[in-house]
């Protein structure tokens, strides 16, 4: 079958009836596929189409990850152009694109890295945990430092480690058991405190409780602690202002490393390029995928401090090097593109305007959602993006699922793509947003929009019902 770009109902039937006889798709279940389906044949700037002539207003950018929008004829070009050199080759020896890749990462970071390439965030994060073991049985060779300490309801990717980082217990629960290696301390979820207390008064306990973990865990037995320096799965939680830095003291303080998630929070989202520079701190390890490359190829990257780096030096017999291969790592036809993706959020000042767009939209969604007594919350930063919905402010019961997804499939009949948080019972009540960084105000409003006619049907189902 040719590929479809525009609208054809006879192609379209044909490719939903294809799909349904072969394909396992992630996440949906099936049976609601059968009923009904999108089927993308193309897309631009912020807009996705199916083939049945519909469009969408995309305010999830896909999965958080099309940062520079849709539809920029110059990736494919460069991508065949590249192809037609050479599209790959194994990374153990060296090609131009990815070389030039490293150099921008490193420069983004201000110097003093080095970058391993990979094709997804979970296998940057997981990554990350090997090189940060093997890091520690070099430098420290009489203990025995192989933990990683995470936050509950982070979620850093799809493998069994990741997962087993992950403290998102519904999407861990029929993969159990995990290896042990993984330990959790409390998230700083601040609207639903975990430990019941209130910024600025609670002194960031959630802070402490990964010192207090370290120590309970013994720090001759942890390797790293890793953070998503804004929680984007669990439904956009932004910590307070001392936490991250007090969590890099805490790891400097017990020479365990500082592994920073940046999977959706990097290359511009929370209006930095990457997210931990909101707060200064300086990561040992760093996971970057999605916006790397705005999805127009699969390409993601495990990113480590010279410390790490230099800790695999050695003479060939020593074995220091990194003890892992991944065939597509550094493909040549990614890189090429992945490095136009970063020039064009640099040209164009992509993170700059996620701070400003961002700002725009949150006065927006404030100004006109806070009326309606289900919201509880509207926070984020940059165009990283959380309005938590719950049956009444003063109680924050979460709203029911039913209604929140309600709210969900409003929008999307009215041609908006919103999300949904993915935090289990207690967490999934939160509607999400990451649009593409180049987003206009008109789209805003029109994602404003939906939104409060969504809610306000919401409101009025709940009316309905009682
Ligand atoms: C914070 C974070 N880390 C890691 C991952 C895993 O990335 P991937 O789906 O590319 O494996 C994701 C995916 O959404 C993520 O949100």
């Amino acid at each position: 079958m040719t590929l479809i770009n525009t609208p054809d109902p006879e192609d379209r039937a044909r490719v939903v009836a294809q799909d349904l006889a072969n394909v396992l798709h992630p996440l949906v279940q099936h049976r609601a596929l059968e009923k009904k389906q999108m089927v993308v044949v193309s897309a631009q700037g912020s807009t996705v189409f199916d083939a049945d002539g519909s469009a969408f207003l995309d305010a999830m950018a896909g999965l958080w990850c099309v940062n520079i929008g849709y539809g920029r004829r110059e990736l494919a070009d460069i991508a065949a152009e590249q192809m037609r050199a050479i599209a790959y080759y194994p990374h153990n020896a060296m090609n131009l694109p990815a070389a030039q890749l490293a150099e921008q990462i490193n420069t983004l970071m201000g110097g003093g890295y080095h970058v391993y390439f990979v094709n997804s965030g979970s296998e940057a994060n997981e990554a990350g945990f090997k090189f940060a073991r093997q890091y520690a049985k070099h430098e420290f060779p009489g203990e025995f430092r192989f933990k990683t300490i995470a936050r509950y309801y982070a979620y850093h990717g799809t493998t069994l480690s990741t997962l087993a980082a992950g403290g998102m217990g519904d999407r861990k629960v029929k993969f159990e058991p995990y290896d042990g290696a993984f330990v959790h301390a409390p998230a700083p979820t601040c609207y639903r405190c975990p430990m019941g207390l209130e910024y600025p008064s609670c002194g960031v306990a959630c802070a402490k409780a990964i010192e207090t973990t370290i120590l309970g865990e013994g720090p001759q037995t942890v390797a790293e602690v890793i953070v998503e320096p804004i929680m984007s799965g669990v439904g956009v939680a932004v910590p307070p202002e001392e936490y991250l830095p007090m969590v890099e003291a805490i790891c400097r303080k017990y020479d365990v490393l500082l592994h920073v998630d940046e999977v959706i929070n990097g290359f511009g989202r929370t209006g930095r390029m990457f997210g931990h520079q909101n707060w200064g701190i300086s990561p040992d390890i760093m996971a970057v995928a999605k916006g790397i490359i705005s999805a127009y190829l699969p390409l993601a990257a495990t990113v480590v401090k010279n410390k790490v780096f230099d800790s695999f030096l050695g003479d060939p017999a020593d074995g220091r090097q990194v003890f892992q291969v991944n065939t597509f790592g550094g493909h040549a036809a990614a890189a090429a593109v992945a490095v136009r993706n970063i020039e064009i959020l640099l040209e164009e000042q992509l993170a700059q305007r996620a701070a400003t767009m961002g700002a725009y939209l949150m006065d927006a969604l404030k100004g006109r959602l806070m009326k309606h007594a289900i919201v509880g919350e509207v926070r984020g930063r940059g165009l990283l993006i959380g309005i938590e919905l719950v049956t009444d402010r003063e109680t924050k019961v979460q709203l029911a699922g039913a209604l929140v997804q309600g709210v969900v499939d409003h929008c999307r009949e009215n041609g908006v793509i919103v999300g949904r948080s993915g935090g289990g019972a207690r967490h999934s009540n939160t509607i999400v947003l990451s649009p593409p960084l180049i987003i206009t105000r008109g789209e805003c409003d029109t994602l404003v929009e939906a939104l409060d006619q969504a809610l306000l049907a919401a409101v009025a189902t709940m009316a309905g019902a009682g």
